[in-house]
């Protein structure tokens, strides 16, 4: 992670002076959430893999891109991020003189983190040519070192908008950018990283659910390794996944990736019916722990107190912004 002490939100709580962290179990969280977001002017926003009560009070769910877009154009005073600290360094990073709020600062990413600036500041300097493009799940200081961040719904767009004699190197996710190299035809220099969420599935376990439900279309985030991605009837962000389960016909699917999401197809499709693709062992590893450190009682206790909060020195607010500004500009010419 970056620049910011990592405390979590009980830590800062006692730092500042608040004792009494006891959260009254009769308490109405999710009436007394909604009271404290109005109170204050705070905007609620939320990652499609919170948990299902998280994201039932957001503001707004969405997607990595459609967080960023959210952040840069909110006219509220304050920030809570239900998310992971790299969504939230980038809120601040958009919203500079707004409170970014993360109720919980220990909430990391393991992608962010394969990926440490100083190291990737070395290899960034064996190619000297290149530009380089981010995933946007990597820490703010990273972001000073990128010219173009993207997510998983622009990635395409980003790549295929860089001159085609210009080398690249693409960081921090290597499952991502193989799947854009096969994509683009594009040699990317790539960063060794993965999300741990992603890199669980089983294949075996995936062909045996899909024998068994031939029924059902079986569907994939790019952040999976190669060989899950090549057993998927269609690949897509967070965001692509929800979308196509609403218009596709088929009425069952398999899902390969975090399961926080099948809340919201649940939703949107209630007569379709949604399997989470299964991990290599027994245990719930397509849950992600650092987006599933989010809970109520915290979020309550974020808004009260507005801690923890996310604080980036000045250099990397001003130096990090740049890469994700180009990133939206292309989004937003590309209509997405
Ligand atoms: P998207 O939000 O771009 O689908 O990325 C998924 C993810 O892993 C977020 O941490
Ligand atoms: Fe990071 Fe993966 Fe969790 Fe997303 S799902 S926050 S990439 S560890």
């Amino acid at each position: 992670m970056s620049a910011v002490a990592i405390k979590n939100a009980k830590e800062q709580l006692f730092d500042n002076g608040f004792l009494d962290l006891e959260v009254d179990p009769t308490l109405d969280l999710i009436k007394e959430i909604k009271k404290l977001k109005k109170q204050k002017n705070a905007v609620l926003l939320a990652h499609y893999y919170q948990d299902s009560e998280i994201q039932d009070i957001a503001d707004y769910i969405g997607d990595s891109l459609g967080l960023s877009q959210q952040a840069a154009s909110t006219k509220a005073d304050m920030i809570v991020f239900a998310g992971v600290h790299f969504m939230a360094e980038t809120a601040k990073i958009l919203s500079p003189s707004k409170k970014v709020i993360l109720p919980d600062l220990k909430a990391g990413c393991s992608l962010a983190d394969s990926c440490p600036a100083p190291l990737f500041k070395k290899f960034k300097e064996k190619y000297p040519d290149h530009v380089v493009v981010s995933y946007i799940n990597c820490t703010a200081e990273l972001k000073t070192l990128t010219d173009i961040c993207c997510t998983s719904t622009n990635a395409l767009h980003i790549i295929n908008s860089i001159p085609k004699d210009k080398g690249i190197i693409f960081a921090p996710d290597k499952n991502l950018g193989k799947y854009l190299i096969k994509k683009t035809g594009r040699d990317l220099v790539l960063w060794n990283g993965a999300c741990m969420v992603h890199e669980v599935f089983s294949r075996e376990k995936i062909s045996k659910l899909v024998r068994q439900n031939p029924d059902a279309e079986f569907i994939a985030h790019p952040e999976c390794e190669p060989h899950i991605l090549a057993k998927a009837d269609f690949i897509g962000s967070t965001t692509g996944l929800l979308n196509y389960t609403k218009s596709s016909d088929s009425k069952k699917f398999i899902v390969a990736t975090e399961s926080g999401i099948l809340h919201q197809m649940e939703k949107h499709s209630p007569n379709k019916i949604f399997i989470p693709a299964p991990p290599n062992n027994s245990c719930a590893c397509n849950d992600c722990p650092h987006m599933k450190r989010n809970t109520l009682e915290k979020l309550y206790l974020a808004l009260k107190y507005e801690l923890p909060e996310i604080i980036l020195p000045n250099s990397v607010l001003k130096k990090g912004r740049a890469c994700i500004d180009r990133m939206l500009d292309i989004s937003a010419n590309a209509g997405l």
